[in-house]
């Protein structure tokens, strides 16, 4: 990155000293002073030191999108005298377009949804209340389908970022809750959370954590082999109280964490590159092998807040930070982003949107210019591994794989040059289409 062009070199009585100093500090010609402050606050952006600690380059970040779901209910309550059913509904809040948000509606069937059920995803199991998002699986299963719940960001302009959400997982046995960013089956980053294997007797309180990428599949199938699909113990009950969930996706490198503590790092080819979008997601498809359920009772996974600083692929929202940052290096023109740690959840309460000074349209909800990001409302589904199957079709190796072990067969990858490694292979089967997906 280098900051913007440099200064118009044409004035002939301009020191050369000078001018290689204001190079250096990256001064646009109308900012000829040697020491500029900054005009807002954290106009340059946000830095996530921690990776620092983990040996890596702290990594800056130029946009916000900052949500207390719980400040959002008491604006819904505010609101109650426009409620004009007077059911106290806060569909309001969601579809007036500022939360940032968007609550998905889309039904799978049983075949797509490869479990014992289909999955109804309904906006009506959406909603906020004191304590936060409440995303609700129902007990109840309607025209044979679980009734779930999804939450995804409006913007799909998420390219390298540090993501967090505040959550706590439900107590009821049989759903599966997922914090993601995710641009297609090839581009995810997942970290998912199975509520029955959750173990008090032996305290096991594993975490799912996921890169979903074609070429992780074709070093042989299997992520949990390629170091991208590990499944980490949580040092506390997540159902027990409120914990922060973190991804950094970062150029060539992704990190998990649970209050500030690193859980794993993945690196290599199997890292996303594309923009996408966050997701929210509780869910259930009966399947034993991976949701289980369908829950006994309705299932709250219940979000406190999600906090996301990340840099746009746009070039407008580019050329915005350009303009905006005059110098990265005034006092006050880049802001660390405090961070939780297992013995101080004080962070917590910190939201740079609630200081108009720190924020200078660096909060923007909606994206006009080419919609490069990932797509809204395609039916799709969280993976977590590939189970496979191969074949040799006349002189190309063609691999189906499953993005999710539950879910046998959706997606063809192709490989010209070396066959998949079969041993790897859980399954083979016959791939009766000729039509790629890709
Ligand atoms: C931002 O606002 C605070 C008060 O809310 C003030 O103390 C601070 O100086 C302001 N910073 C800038 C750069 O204007
Ligand atoms: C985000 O964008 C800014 C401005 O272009 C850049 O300085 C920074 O390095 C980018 N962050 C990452 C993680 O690439
Ligand atoms: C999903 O299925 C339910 C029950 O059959 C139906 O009422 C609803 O309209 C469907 N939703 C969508 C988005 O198709
Ligand atoms: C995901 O996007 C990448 C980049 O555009 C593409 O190469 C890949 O084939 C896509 N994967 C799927 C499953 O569509
Ligand atoms: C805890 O017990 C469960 C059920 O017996 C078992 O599946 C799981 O592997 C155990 N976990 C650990 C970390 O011992
Ligand atoms: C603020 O951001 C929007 C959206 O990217 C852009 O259209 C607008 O020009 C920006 N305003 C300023 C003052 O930079
Ligand atoms: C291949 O696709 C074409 C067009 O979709 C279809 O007409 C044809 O029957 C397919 N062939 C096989 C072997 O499936």
């Amino acid at each position: 990155m280098t900051g913007r062009p440099p200064s118009n070199p044409s004035s002939p009585t301009l020191p050369l000293l000078f001018f290689i100093l204001l190079l250096l500090l990256h001064l646009p010609p109308s900012a000829w002073e040697v020491f500029p402050s900054a005009r807002a606050d954290c106009e340059c952006g946000y830095l996530a030191p921690s990776a620092a600690a983990n040996g890596f380059r702290p990594a800056l970040f130029t946009d916000l999108l900052e949500t207390d779901f719980t400040r959002l209910a008491r604006t819904a309550a505010d609101n109650d005298d426009d409620d004009e059913e007077g059911d106290g509904d806060d569909d309001d809040i969601w579809t007036s377009g500022t939360t940032g948000w968007a609550r998905q509606a889309f039904n799978m069937s049983r075949a797509r949804a490869r479990g014992e059920y289909g999955e109804m995803f309904a906006v009506g199991n959406v909603g906020v209340g004191e304590a936060g998002l409440g995303l609700v699986v129902r007990s109840e299963v309607v025209d044979g389908m679980v009734s779930v719940a999804e939450l995804d960001t409006e913007r799909l302009d998420l390219r390298w970022g540090t993501f967090r959400a505040m959550m706590k997982v439900s107590r009821v046995r049989g759903t599966c809750a997922a914090f993601f960013w995710y641009f297609n089956d090839t581009q995810e980053i997942d970290m998912e959370f199975l509520s029955k294997d959750f173990n008090a007797a032996n305290g096991s309180y594993p975490v799912n954590l996921v890169l979903q990428s074609r070429e992780a599949a074709l070093a042989g199938y299997d992520a949990a082999k390629t170091g991208n699909f590990v499944r980490v113990e949580l040092p506390f009950d997540p159902r027990a109280g409120f914990h922060e969930y973190r991804i950094d996706y970062l150029p060539g490198q992704v990190f998990f964490y649970a209050d500030g503590e690193a859980l794993a790092g993945m690196d290599g080819p199997a890292v996303p590159s594309s923009p996408g979008h966050l997701i929210l997601q509780h869910w259930s498809n009966g399947n034993p092998r991976w949701s289980g359920g369908p829950p006994v009772e309705d299932a709250a996974l219940v979000v406190r807040y999600v906090k996301a600083y990340f840099n746009s692929s746009l070039g407008q929202r580019q050329r915005d930070w350009e303009s905006r940052c005059r110098d990265p290096a005034a006092p006050n023109a880049v802001c660390e982003i405090p961070d939780v740690t297992p013995g101080d959840m004080g962070a917590a309460d910190w939201f740079f949107s609630d200081h108009s000074n720190m924020t200078n349209n660096q909060t923007t909800t909606t994206t006009s210019e080419e919609s490069e990001g990932s797509r809204l409302k395609q039916p799709w589904w969280p993976t977590t591994g590939c189970l496979l199957l191969a074949e040799k079709k006349s002189n190309a190796w063609i691999a189906i794989c499953s993005e999710h072990p539950t879910y046998p067969s959706t997606k063809m990858i192709r490989t010209e040059t070396q066959p998949p490694q079969i041993s790897r292979l859980k399954k083979v089967r016959k791939w009766e289409r000729n039509n790629s997906t890709s």
